[in-house]
């Protein structure tokens, strides 16, 4: 029987346990997007984890649009994320970080008023904090051709290399929640009619693209995606979905990839982000290789869904947050703390850094 405290490869790396830390955003990475010594310290305490799927990541000025959430496209970046690595490996963890280009997210307030880019010129419903100011609300994004759809693939490559050469044990491709990789791979948002949209291939190709470049800089192996396949974030949605997902599954198992990551709680869970069109058993039977399952979990259901072979090991986001050891509490039956959600995008240590670890 597996259970949550078993080791797993992964990527050819041996993993401590099957609880695994999901990307959390915190903006805690100040306004050149470094991650700072309180960033290191919050992943050190974390280093219990199977593996840290360190927070969205920026993988481009064009694609950032979360206050002071991080970049890897700066030397000065880079340098951060060596200090998170490092502290990370000190306590004897293993980190990957999640790379992402918002996309139509991205509000033309951090870009100096430019329009932001996506598949088509479509807008998402939705609003951020910018900083000119809190809800402003998206625009219209226009449409990148496709010399220019290649040079974004090239920025995930070369934030890849440059989170190898900080350290990092390799990374983890956003293809989820609506930011620019799914904005291509649904249709409410892509709506073109050359090799990038119109039929599922193409509209995954930006995807696999994305996948290809990475492998190519790091190596498979060090390379994960996430997908959320019925997350309608943003208003985003797919009239085919079904099809879409399993078939991106189905794509992505040709790369051998480290992993394959879907956040989709099952409907049982009540979570808010739960469909009644739940696809992860279909898109674990289209995958050959690690599969990891992320929505809504506890202990029991993780520990049911790795020994059901619903997943290879479980993803956890907000217990996370408020339990630095949580495989620790999960071993000793601990009770666990709950996570204030309102600091989960403040400023400094309140929030984040001081959720201690129970007595040992
Ligand atoms: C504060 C916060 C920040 C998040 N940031 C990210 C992120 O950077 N990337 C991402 O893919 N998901 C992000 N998510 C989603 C989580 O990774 C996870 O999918 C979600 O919390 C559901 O898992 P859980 O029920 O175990 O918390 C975030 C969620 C929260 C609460």
């Amino acid at each position: 029987m597996t259970t949550l405290f078993d080791s797993i490869s992964l990527g050819g790396k041996t993993l401590k346990n099957r609880v695994i830390m999901a990307p959390l955003t915190r903006g805690r990475a100040g306004a050149e997007g470094v991650p700072n010594e309180l960033v290191a310290e919050y992943y050190r305490q974390r280093a219990g984890a199977g593996l840290i799927i360190a927070e969205a990541t920026a993988v481009s000025a064009e694609g950032r649009g979360w206050m002071n959430s991080p970049g890897l496209y700066t030397d000065e970046q880079q340098l951060g994320w060596k200090k998170v690595a490092d502290a990370v490996h000190a306590a004897e963890g293993t980190i990957f970080v999640q790379l992402w280009h918002m996309g139509a997210t991205v509000h033309p307030d951090f870009i100096g008023g430019e329009q932001p880019v996506s598949a088509s010129a479509v807008a998402l419903a939705g609003q951020l904090t910018t900083p000119l100011g809190r809800d402003r609300t998206f625009v219209a994004p226009r449409a990148l051709s496709v010399s220019e759809i290649s040079e974004r693939v090239r920025d995930f490559a070369r934030a890849a290399r440059r989170a190898i050469e900080a350290g990092l044990d390799g990374v983890e491709i956003h293809g989820a929640n609506g930011f620019l990789i799914d904005q291509f791979t649904r249709d409410s948002t892509n709506q073109r009619d050359d090799l990038y949209g119109g039929s599922i291939d193409n509209r995954l190709r930006f995807m696999t693209d994305v996948v290809e470049a990475v492998s190519r800089e790091i190596g498979a192996d060090k390379v994960g995606i996430r997908l959320s396949p019925t997350n309608s974030v943003w208003g985003i949605s797919d009239s085919e979905y079904s099809h879409t997902f399993t078939r991106a599954a189905e794509k992505l198992s040709e790369f051998g990839l480290a992993y394959l990551h879907v956040l989709e709680p099952r409907p049982e869970s009540g979570h808010a982000m739960a469909s009644e069109h739940y696809l992860t058993p279909a898109m674990r039977e289209c995958y050959s290789g690690v599969f990891l399952v992320n929505g809504g979990y506890d202990q029991a259901s993780g520990e049911y869904a790795v020994n059901q072979g619903a997943g290879d090991a479980v993803v956890y986001g907000q217990a996370f947050i408020a339990n630095p050891d949580l495989p620790e509490r999960f071993k000793r039956g601990a009770v666990l703390a709950e996570a204030d959600s309102s600091t989960f995008y403040s400023d400094g240590a309140e929030g984040y850094v001081d959720y201690l670890p129970i007595a040992s």
